[in-house]
C-alpha cells in the first residue's frame, strides 16, 4: 500500500505527532507499505510533488511544533475554477493517480476538509485528521492543537493580569478565532477573565463601557489594590450593530470607518468613554507555535494511529474525531462545510455567566 500525507492550512502544535503516529503504525502493522510526504499541503499535490518518508523521518518529531512537511493555504473556492484548461481539483486527482497512492491523509482544518471531500467525490481514498487551534471542526469534541493554544493563551492572560493590576488598567487580550470563539472562551475562563467577547455572541459597546465604568468604581481587595479588568477578545468578535453583515462586508465597513481590528477599536472607545486607561495585547502566532502540550501529543498520536488503522481496513472518505473519550470517525461528505461553534446558551456560557463572567451582550450588570 502506498500512502501519502499532507498538512494543509494554518499550522498548529501536534501535526508532527500525527505524522509520526501514522508512519509508525504503518511501518509496524502494514505489509509492503510505502509512505510519501507531500510538501506544502494541497500546493504540493497540485504541483505533483512528493518525497519518501522513512522510519528515521519519524524520529524526534513528537514534540516538535510546526510541520516537517510544510503547509500552505489553498482556497477552497479556487479548487474547481478552470485555469489553463484544468481545475486544481483535476490536477490533484491526476497527481494522486500518478503518484500511485492508495490513500491520502489530509491533516487540516475546516477548509482542508472541504477540499478533502471534493477529492473523495472524485474517487481518491482520503482520510482527514482534525487540526486547528480554533476547535471548530464539526463532528469532533476537540481538535488537536487546541489544548496547547488554550494553555498558551491562558498563561499569557495570567501574565497580563499582573501588569493590569499594577497599573489599574483595562487590558483587552486578543485571541485567535475568526469564526469560533472556543479559544477565547477556554483561555478566558481558565485565566479568570472578567469579560469574554466571541463571534457567536455579538457585543454592545455600551455594555462593555458600562462594565468597565462600574468596575472602576469598585474598591480593590485591599487598600493597595486598584481595580483592573481583563477582557478576552476573539479576533472575530462582532459588534451587535454589525452582526447582520457577512464577514467580507463587515471587514469592508470597518476599513471604511478607519478602524484596524475590533480589539483596537474597542480599546479606543472604552478609554474615550470611561476614562479608564485601556491597552491591547494581541497574542497572535505565539498561540500556534512551539511544542504541543502532553494532552495534544497523546491525542495527535491516537488520532494518527487510528487513521492509519482505518486505511489498513480500507475505510476511506472519513475524518477521524473525538467523541467522549473515544476516537471515532465521520463521513467527510457529512461534515464538510459545517462548523462547530460555541452555543450562546450552551453549558459553558451558562456556567460562565452563573459566576459573573460577562459576554458584552444585553446582560444586566449589577
Ligand atoms: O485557522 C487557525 C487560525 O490560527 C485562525 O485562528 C486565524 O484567524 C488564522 O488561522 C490566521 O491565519 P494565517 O496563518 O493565514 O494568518
Amino acid at each position: 500500500m502506498k500512502i501519502g500525507i499532507l498538512t494543509s492550512g494554518g499550522d498548529c502544535p501536534g501535526l508532527n505527532a500525527v505524522i509520526r503516529a501514522i508512519g509508525l503504525y504503518a511501518l509496524n502493522n502494514m505489509e509492503n507499505v510505502e509512505i510519501v510526504g507531500i510538501p506544502e499541503g494541497y500546493g504540493g499535490l497540485i504541483r505533483g510533488e512528493c518525497r519518501p518518508l522513512r522510519r528515521q523521518d519519524f524520529s524526534d518529531i513528537l514534540d516538535r511544533g510546526g510541520t516537517i512537511l510544510g503547509t500552505s493555504r489553498q482556497p477552497y473556492k479556487l479548487m474547481t475554477v478552470e485555469e489553463n484548461g484544468e481545475t486544481r481539483l483535476q490536477e490533484m486527482c491526476s497527481n494522486y493517480q500518478k503518484m500511485g497512492l492508495d490513500c491520502l491523509f489530509t491533516l487540516g482544518g475546516a477548509g482542508t476538509h472541504k477540499t478533502a471531500a471534493l477529492l473523495c467525490a472524485e474517487g481518491c481514498n482520503v482520510i482527514g485528521l482534525p487540526k486547528t487551534i480554533d476547535n471548530d471542526i464539526y463532528g469532533t469534541d476537540v481538535t488537536f492543537g487546541f489544548q496547547t493554544a488554550a494553555e498558551i493563551a491562558a498563561e499569557s492572560i495570567d501574565r497580563i493580569r499582573t501588569t493590569a493590576a499594577g497599573h489599574g488598567r483595562t487590558m483587552l487580550v486578543e485571541i485567535m478565532g475568526n469564526k469560533a470563539g472556543w479559544l477565547a472562551l477556554h483561555a478566558g475562563l481558565a485565566a479568570g477573565a472578567d469579560m469574554i467577547l466571541i463571534p457567536e455572541i455579538p457585543f454592545s459597546l455600551d455594555a462593555v463601557c458600562e462594565f468597565v465604568q462600574k468596575s472602576g468604581e469598585r474598591k480593590g481587595a485591599s487598600d493597595w489594590e486598584r481595580p483592573y479588568n481583563i477582557i478576552a477578545v476573539a479576533e472575530g468578535a462582532v459588534l451587535d450593530s454589525e452582526a447582520a453583515y457577512k464577514k467580507k462586508d463587515r471587514a469592508f465597513a470597518r476599513i471604511e470607518r478607519g478602524e484596524s481590528t475590533v480589539t483596537q477599536h474597542l480599546a479606543e472607545i472604552v478609554e474615550e468613554r470611561t476614562g479608564v486607561e485601556t491597552r491591547t495585547s494581541v497574542l497572535g502566532y505565539l498561540q500556534r507555535g512551539g511544542t504541543p502540550c502532553a494532552y495534544d501529543r497523546l491525542l495527535s498520536s491516537r488520532l494518527g494511529a487510528f487513521a492509519a488503522d482505518l486505511a489498513a481496513k480500507g475505510v476511506f472518505g472519513v475524518s477521524v474525531a473525538v467523541s467522549g473519550n473515544r476516537i471515532v470517525y465521520n463521513a467527510l461528505a457529512e461534515i464538510a462545510g459545517r462548523y462547530k461553534l460555541v452555543e450562546p446558551d450552551g453549558e459553558l456560557v451558562r456556567f460562565a455567566k452563573s459566576i459573573g463572567i460577562r459576554f458584552g451582550d444585553a446582560q444586566k450588570i449589577s
